[in-house]
């Protein structure tokens, strides 16, 4: 019998959960693509580590781009490859149920579909990532008690009320981790003339950048090319400084919580001060993200247990009883 998957096909990582098993692949949404062919050459952390190293004709893609598809082919390429690696053949075609976010247009919905089904399953369903990162929290989403979630990826941020098995308002925006690396690669390129690559910027992002002013911040050396001369150069990075240059994506993020929350009806969000609002998303661990974002709504905030499987965990619950969760897949609600 075919192994039916979990996929959170996400703008940075993708994991695949199988039926029984748990998950089984867990990348970076990369693939390296010999430009002359078109041949893929490698996913995941192989095609990452190829970035920057290789000839100028092979070229890592990373097919998602705020959370959208902007290359159907190339994302078609990617599924078949994450289908291939997690056993599917053609005489193994497993149903899959694939995590999107929740702004997804019609277009995209086919798109990704499409892409599952060419690549061998047999039935693919779609699900919300903050839906599925809710019931990978464990959170009581089927009671009459509101839940609320804050999932923060790398191209996207949403934050979803919950209650009685369904979404009951949702703020979705594309601006996402990798819009915080944007971010400090302009601030150095601006305020230092130093040329940074994405992957330096993710770093001072990890040992520097925060939301909010948290005890124990230390600074950050940084080695870069200085773009006038050409020659290297290092600077020390403060952290309040590196607050101030991501301040922008950060408050949509915040903000977006904070609307999502004056949507709430007052039950549900009275329920909020006692359960907490739960944050998932590789995102979501910067550093006083928490604490901002329970400052500006006044409601507690807890960090799910594994921030960066949850969603596919959560679709992976779906997975393990296909046919019983029917009514959660995003089609049969519509
Ligand atoms: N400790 C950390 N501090 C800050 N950011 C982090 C940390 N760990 C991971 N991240 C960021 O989390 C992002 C990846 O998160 P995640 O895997 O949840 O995204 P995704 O699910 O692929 O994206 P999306 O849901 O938007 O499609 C990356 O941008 C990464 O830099
Ligand atoms: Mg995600």
């Amino acid at each position: 019998m075919a192994r039916d998957l979990a996929i959170d096909l996400g703008t940075a990582n993708t994991l695949v959960y199988a039926r029984s098993e748990g998950i089984v692949l867990a990348e970076p949404s990369v693939i390296a693509l010999n430009e002359n062919n078109r041949e893929v050459l490698a996913m995941g952390s192989d095609a990452w580590n190829m970035i920057g190293r290789t000839p100028a004709h092979i070229v890592a893609h990373r097919p998602l781009r705020k959370g959208a598809i902007t290359d159907f082919d190339i994302t078609q390429r990617m599924v078949r490859l994450i289908l291939k690696r997690a056993g599917v053949s053609r005489f193994n075609k497993p149903r899959v149920v694939i995590c999107v976010p929740s702004a997804i247009t019609p277009v995209e919905r086919r798109a990704v579909t499409e892409a599952c089904r060419r690549a061998g399953a047999s039935d693919a369903q779609l699900i919300e990532q903050p839906l599925a990162a809710a019931i990978g929290a464990n959170l009581p989403i089927s009671e009459a008690f509101g839940s609320m979630v804050v999932d923060i990826g790398g191209g996207t941020s949403e934050t979803a009320l919950l209650s009685l098995g369904g979404i009951v308002e949702i703020e979705a925006k594309r601006v996402g981790s990798f819009d915080i690396d944007d971010a400090i690669q302009n601030y150095i390129r601006r305020e230092y003339g130093l040329a940074i690559g994405e992957r330096t910027a993710e770093e001072i992002k990890w040992t520097v950048g925060s939301a909010a002013e948290t005890p124990g911040e230390g600074r950050a050396e940084v080695r870069g090319r200085e773009m006038f001369t050409g020659m290297p150069k290092t600077v020390v990075l403060q952290p309040y400084e590196i607050r101030t240059a991501i301040e922008e994506p950060v408050s949509v993020m915040v903000d977006s919580v904070v609307s999502c929350l004056g949507k709430a009806p007052p039950e549900l969000a009275q329920d909020l001060l006692t359960s907490g609002i739960y944050l998932v998303g590789g995102g979501s661990l910067l550093r006083g993200l928490d604490s901002r974002i329970s400052q500006e709504t006044g409601v507690p905030v807890v960090h799910a247990e594994s921030p960066m499987e949850c969603v596919v965990l959560g679709a992976g619950q779906l997975v393990e009883d296909f046919d019983a969760m029917r009514a959660m897949f995003m089609e049969a609600r519509r």
